[in-house]
């Protein structure tokens, strides 16, 4: 195993063990290519959209081609437009496949890249359709994180079809109000906080509207905001958490959310979470929910804490992006790893356990 991309022996740390007891290290130095076909697949994006919805991660696709060809042997990006592309990728079997891409549409029919590769054996970051499918929904999220003890705010999913049932809802205000679906904070602005029944018909039906989608809402969570990365180690099935502080401005009422034009424009900042225990329970949400709804390899998990400071699950990105964003501060913040140590340790950790 002289080629192989292999784990720096842990050196113990006084003052950064505060936070990062019974983790794995994940620090990774780089020997000789090791001898893989790895390749990065892509769809064609013509109108240059930024959020295409069959695209999951985000990433610069040039900048992971060269950090890999540092690894690999062997490095490609390919752009799967047709069925006949997709039948070539599987006919050359890479030892592993780094794509953000969900599925194809090919003649109106979705066809999911992790189910063909999965049937063709082969192997690629993250989790599978099933876990993706729970996470999609944060409906279903919810209920299976609920079911599995967790705690998340009480929440009503209110169906396009079915408009006039959520007159009682049970649920006090003020609650936030945002579609059931989707990512990047589309659909969610000042007026998902919402504090009485008309405010309430004007945020659903913008929804409606402008999204098609059905809504969700819940009990708003009044407190802090959190992100917690995980990181599985495939061979032992262990998992790092590695929670972040993100502080929205606050609004022009007083109130820090993390909506459409604040991600837009990056005003938010991000920090480590300093507080051992705070730390500790983030961890220990972020873990059991990854658990819960079946993620592989990595994810983040978003939390945000009530009037009485108890850590609730709010959403679980397993596929979160894997540009410069949260996922990535989450690793850097907590495990002083660098972009290129992040990625080589997704294709590492991926590739041991195929
Ligand atoms: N129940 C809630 N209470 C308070 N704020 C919320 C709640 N749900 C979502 N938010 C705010 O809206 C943001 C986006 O919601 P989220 O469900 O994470 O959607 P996205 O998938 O777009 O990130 C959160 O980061 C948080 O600031
Ligand atoms: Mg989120």
């Amino acid at each position: 195993m002289i080629n192989q991309i292999r784990p720096v022996p842990s050196t113990p740390d006084v003052s950064r063990n505060s936070v990062r007891e019974n983790t794995t290290n994940f620090h990774h130095q780089i020997a000789p290519k090791e001898k893989k076909l790895i390749e990065i697949i892509t769809v064609p994006n013509p109108s240059g959209q930024k959020n295409q919805k069959n695209v999951a991660i985000t990433f610069d696709t040039k900048l992971i081609n060269n950090i890999l060809s540092k690894a690999y042997s062997k490095v490609s990006t390919t752009e799967i437009a047709t069925p006949e592309c997709l039948a070539k990728l599987v006919k050359r079997k890479p030892d592993l496949v780094f794509s953000g891409v969900k599925y194809f549409e090919f003649d109106g029919n979705q066809i999911w890249l992790n189910d063909v590769l999965d049937l063709n054996k082969i192997c690629y970051i993250g989790s599978n359709h099933a876990a993706l499918d729970l996470e999609h929904n944060k409906g279903v999220a919810k209920l299976l994180v609920k079911k599995a003890g967790i705690i998340t705010a009480d929440y009503v999913v209110i169906k396009k079809s079915e408009e006039p049932t959520y007159k009682n809802m049970g649920i006090a205000y003020p609650v936030f109000v945002k579609p059931v679906i989707g990512g990047d904070s589309i659909g969610i602005d000042d007026l998902s906080l919402v504090f009485n029944r008309e405010q309430l018909d004007t945020k659903i039906k913008q929804i409606f509207d402008a999204l098609n989608c059905d809504v969700l809402v819940e009990s708003y969570l009044v407190g802090r905001e959190f992100s917690v990365g995980i990181l599985e180690d495939e061979l032992s099935s262990v998992l790092t958490a590695m929670p972040i502080e993100i502080i929205a401005p606050k609004n022009h009422r007083g109130h820090r959310l993390l909506d459409f034009d604040i991600k837009r424009l990056d005003q938010e900042t991000v920090r480590k979470v300093k507080n051992k225990t705070l730390h500790e329970k983030l961890s220990e949400v972020g873990k059991s929910v990854f658990k819960a709804l079946g993620g592989r390899s990595f994810g983040r998990i978003d939390i945000r804490l009530c009037a009485k400071g108890l850590p609730h699950f709010v959403e679980a990105n397993l596929m979160p992006g894997l540009s410069k964003g949260y996922f990535y501060r989450s690793c850097s913040i907590n495990l002083d790893m660098t972009y290129d140590e992040m990625i080589l340790l997704l294709c590492s950790n991926r590739l041991n356990s195929c």
